[in-house]
């Protein structure tokens, strides 16, 4: 463990880029070892989480290089072709991994065994194993339903309609991907919208998806057997790692930052809407569409913020960005109280419990609800700090520690976290990045 204290800030200034977006680069590389032929891609998050990805898709038969040019290119074994892993598949601390290489695997012909670190062993699977057993797969799962865990594939699998009973980008993907190699039409229908960049990249690589309505629910619909075809991938930043620069802004006085490139796709962009409405300022400059994806640079400037009332229904787009608004709720002027966050408790930690301790920790008001957070603000005040000997518990989740480094900028005595390794799940350049635009 590395623990370190996070201490107040001078000015957040400059231009900085922050790297390439999570999801979709788990993404560029499971559809890219599926297409025959050579794939590249740029951009790619070079975190652990990922990382985890590519040595699960190698071990899968794909041929995955990294050129010295920081392109990375990939070589497809071809949708159907993949082969038997000879060993388990180390997840890591990486939940998207698990749960989409678990759906693609699970209309494939063999077994194959996922494990992952003390986290990820600790959350639920029962979410993907139940479509995917619909289609055929089976399971045999450690107790609660969680990992270690042995999957048997279905060749071929059955294809379903499947209606997610949790707002889950991961449980929809994970259905999609087992829907790229089984016959007929699979199709996932979802009641409230989250994150599009599987069927927006499915589609980039040639897939047939179909995109529809069903009594008001978004119905989307695959046809396998899908023949994806390579691709040039370029990554936009990722609005999830801007989120800790956007909030660290506005609560730094003095800070004016502009931040290059982070993905606007309307699934992830609610932090944004979030922060406006409690009087955030983020001006979008230069809107753009990169791979497919829309894009904008984001001048951030420090800003009074207000406490809110933060709508339930924004909370797929920004379903990992809670504990960096908790931040910001704190420094805000008056209440903040968010609601319809059960999800927040089976993410890498319980986030609501380990938000709510780190924050009151560092000398915030908070109160821990079921499914959210009740925060009195400091009105702009900078919090305490934690005290001598004390320090935040980051229970092997890198945005606990994000967003608790993001607390420390702007507290008396400054925070000091336990651990910062987890960090390097998504944001390896984190620490540096913070240093160079608050120097
Ligand atoms: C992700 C979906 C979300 C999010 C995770 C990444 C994805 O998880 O929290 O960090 O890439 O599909 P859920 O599907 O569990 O909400």
């Amino acid at each position: 463990m590395s623990s370190h204290t996070f201490t107040p800030s001078s000015p957040l200034k400059g231009r900085i880029r922050v790297p390439g977006d999570k999801s979709i680069s788990h993404r560029a590389l499971m559809f890219s070892s599926l297409a025959v032929g050579e794939s590249t891609i740029e951009g790619l998050l070079e975190g652990e989480d990922v990382l985890a990805t590519a040595a699960a898709m190698r071990q899968l038969g794909a041929d995955i290089v990294r050129g010295d040019d920081g392109v990375w290119r990939v070589h497809g074994a071809g949708l159907g072709s993949l082969l038997e892993p000879r060993q388990a598949l180390d997840m890591g601390n990486s939940g998207t991994s698990t749960r989409l290489l678990m759906g693609l695997l699970a209309s494939h012909g063999f077994s194959a065994t996922f494990t992952g670190d003390a986290s990820l062993s600790g959350r639920p699977m029962n979410r993907v194993i139940e479509p995917l057993s619909q289609m055929g797969a089976s399971f045999e799962a450690s107790r609660g339903g969680t990992l270690p865990l042995m999957l048997r594939g279905a060749l071929p699998a059955v294809p379903i309609t499947y209606r997610l009973p949790v707002a889950s980008a991961q449980v929809k993907s994970a259905v999609l991907l087992a829907g790229l190699n089984t016959p007929g039409i699979t199709s996932v229908v979802e009641p409230v919208a989250t994150r599009d960049h599987t069927e927006r990249m499915l589609k980039g690589f040639g897939a047939t998806i179909e995109i529809g309505e069903e009594g008001g629910e978004r119905k989307i619909s695959i046809h396998g057997e899908a023949d994806l075809q390579p691709q040039q991938v370029v990554v936009p930043g990722d609005p999830s790692s801007a989120a800790f620069f956007i909030v660290a802004a506005l609560i730094v006085p003095g800070s004016d930052l502009l931040i290059e490139n982070v993905g606007m796709n309307e699934t992830r962009a609610g932090i944004v809407h979030a922060l406006r409405q409690m009087g955030g300022s983020i001006e979008e400059r230069d809107r753009r569409v990169i791979g497919g994806e829309p894009v904008a640079d984001l001048r951030v400037r420090h800003s009074v913020l207000t406490g809110a009332e933060i709508d339930p229904s924004l909370a797929p787009s920004m379903i990992d960005e809670f504990p960096v608004l908790f931040v910001a709720a704190a420094l805000a002027e008056g209440t903040t109280v968010t609601s319809g966050l059960e999800e927040l408790r089976v993410k890498e930690s319980d986030r609501l419990a380990a938000m709510a301790k780190a924050l009151a920790l560092a000398g915030a008001r908070v109160e821990e609800h079921e499914d959210g957070l009740t925060i009195e603000g400091s009105g702009g005040e900078p919090l305490r700090g934690t005290l001598e000997g004390a320090s935040v518990q980051t229970r092997l989740d890198h945005r606990i520690a994000m967003s608790m480094a993001v607390a420390g900028l702007a507290s008396r005595h400054g925070v000091n976290v336990d651990d910062t390794a987890p960090i390097a799940t998504s944001f390896p350049d984190f620490m540096d990045l913070l240093e160079s635009a608050s120097r």
